[in-house]
This record gives C-alpha cells, structure tokens and sequence, in this order.
C-alpha cells in the first residue's frame, strides 16, 4: 500500500474528526512531509480535507470519493469481503466473471466509479457515468442448489431496498423483477448473472451486479431515460449516504440475505415492496404485450398476474418487462 493509500485509511477511519499530522506519521511510520504530500496527492483526487496548523487534518463528512479505504471504514468488521476498485472498467459484472474464472474467492465485490459497457437486463445497456452513480458487483459462491440460487436476484432486490432506506430517507420499492423505485423514478438496476460449472451444469458462482444512481448525471439522464430514471439524491447528499456509505450498506445486507436465503421473511419482504401488486400492468414479452392485474409473487419469485379474461398467470422473468397501464404509476 502506498503512503497515500495509508494516509487516506486512517482520515476515512477518523472521517469528520481532526487526527494532527504527527500521530498520522508516528501510526505510519512516514516523515511529516510525507503526511503532506499524502494530503496534497488526495485532495488533487477529490478529496475534501481541511487542514489547520493546531489540530491537524479533517476529512470532511460530505467527502465522497469511491474507494476501497472509504468502503471499508463504513463497513462492520464482521462482513468480511474483498473488495477490488476501478475509477473506470467496462462493466464490473464483466470484471467480477474475469475475476470469478480466475479463481476469486466468494464476496470478492467490484467497486466503479463509471462504466463504459455497462450491462442491463435483455441485452440493454446500463447507462453509468462517472461520479454520480454507484455501480458495484458482488461474486458469491453459494453452496447451494439452483433454485435457491434463483432467489439471490429477489434477495439483493430487498438488500438494496434495505440499503437504500439505512442511508437516506427515502423509501424503496421493487418493480419485478428487480428494479428499485424512489418517488415513482428508477434509481437502481439489478443484473444477477451465473457462471455454471462445464461438467456439473450446477451453478458454481453467481454475480449480482447493481447500479444505483446517486445522484443526477451532470450532463442529465439521456433522452430515453429522462421519463423513467431518477436519483436517490436531486440536491445535497446527506453525509451518511456518500457512496462510500451506500456501497457498505449494500454489501452488508447483501451478505446478510445470501446467507438467509432460505428465510420466508426474504420473499415476504419483497413481495411487501412491490410497486406493482394490486396495479393494472402492461405486460411485454417479445413483440406481445397484453393488459393484466398484477396479484401476488409466488415462492420461487415468478410475478401472478389476472388477465382481462379471468384467468391466472404465472411469469417468469425471462425477455418480459412491465408498464404501468395508462393512467396507472408506479
Ligand atoms: C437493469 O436495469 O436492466 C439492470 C442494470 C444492472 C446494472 C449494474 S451496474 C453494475 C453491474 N455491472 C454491469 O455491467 N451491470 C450491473
């Protein structure tokens, strides 16, 4: 680890508190002038750190640069992860599957601060500028059979959701499959994605890519997307949901669900936060789309829907998505 990495674990440990420069070099074993240099390096990448003759240097609470010291400090000793950082990568559910082939052990989480081929479901792309969004993969290596493998996409919906409501004000819901919505507006987007074993044809890992937009693009939400997407912060950030902070807060709840997959609260928890239950829908699958009322999740995750004739219907993810029905919001 360089000085610079060093320096900015202990300010990130110490984030909105003075620690003087001299128990940062005793702690480090580095020369006041490297502490210095340290500091000048940060905050040329965008750290926010006040420094004062007496008491020495402060990392303020609205700094908010992704990185793996900030990440770590937000996080509970106890949720043990590996966690890889990218200011720019093509997609980090690419990334975790490299990663993944390589050997990479379970809770390996690739971190990006923007992505150049980010991935959405059916084949979209995932639109991931640089600095106002969160996109993070987390690669897991479930010992378990792949029905319940299945779930993991339900669970990190819930994990997000959760995530979501620790750090901010906002209260999350899921569109099925597993889209998260603030105030009627898609502010995250999940990618779960498998890697099966060549002989055994079981699922050997599985990667839960998600994107939150933390806060609007500089530049806007493309013209595609200005009516759909929104972010989890239109103004001011608050300090304890930097996207350091978010990114902890997923993780945790991310490793909790995958550990409780099995617990009825999960499914409960997410059919609970269904923005779709009870709403007339539109239903697109391939060139189809047909009108229908959205009734219930099943155990497994697939969506019960009453068509107009009466009849019920079980979906399944796959190539489908829904609409509001006109007249009908999220
Ligand atoms: C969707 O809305 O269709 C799902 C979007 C999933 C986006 C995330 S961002 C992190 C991870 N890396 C990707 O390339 N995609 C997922």
């Amino acid at each position: 680890m360089t000085s610079k990495d060093k320096v900015l674990t202990l300010l990130e440990q110490h984030k909105g508190s003075f620690i003087s420069g001299e128990v940062i070099a005793q702690q480090l074993d580095i020369t006041r002038a490297a502490v210095w240099r340290s500091i000048q390096d940060l905050r040329s990448s965008g750290h926010v750190i006040e420094a004062s003759t007496k008491v020495g240097y402060k990392l303020q609470e609205e700094s908010d640069v992704l990185s793996v010291q900030g990440i770590t400090a937000a996080l509970a000793s106890k949720d043990k992860v590996n966690i890889v950082y990218h200011e720019t990568i093509d997609s980090t559910n690419k990334e975790a599957k490299r990663l993944a082939l390589e050997g990479a052990p379970h809770a390996t989480v690739v971190v990006a601060g923007c992505q150049t081929e980010g991935r959405g479901r059916n084949g979209k792309i995932f639109y991931s500028p640089q600095a106002s969004g969160l996109y993070l993969s987390m690669l897991m290596r479930p010992n378990m059979g792949t029905s319940m493998a299945l779930r993991i996409t339900a669970a990190a919906a819930v994990a997000v959701c959760r995530a979501i409501e620790d750090v901010s004000e906002k209260q999350a819901g899921i569109k099925w499959v597993n889209d998260i919505y603030c105030n009627n507006k898609k502010v995250c987007g999940i990618l779960t994605e498998g890697i099966s074993g060549f002989e055994s044809g079981n699922i050997e890992s599985v990667i839960v890519g998600i994107g939150i937009n933390h806060q609007l693009p500089e530049q806007g939400f493309p013209p595609e997307l200005k009516h759909i997407a929104g972010a989890l912060f239109e103004g001011a950030v608050l300090p304890q949901a930097t996207r350091n902070r978010l990114a902890a807060a997923v993780i945790k709840h991310l490793l909790w669900v995958v550990d409780n997959l099995d617990s009825p609260t999960i499914m409960a928890e997410y059919q609970q936060r269904s923005v779709v239950i009870g709403k007339k829908i539109t239903v697109l699958q391939g060139r189809e789309n047909y009108n229908a009322t959205a009734v219930a999740i099943a155990s497994d995750g697939a969506l019960i829907v009453r068509l107009e004739d009466g009849k019920e219907q079980q979906l399944r993810s796959g190539e489908i998505s829904l609409r509001p029905a006109s007249g009908q919001s999220w």
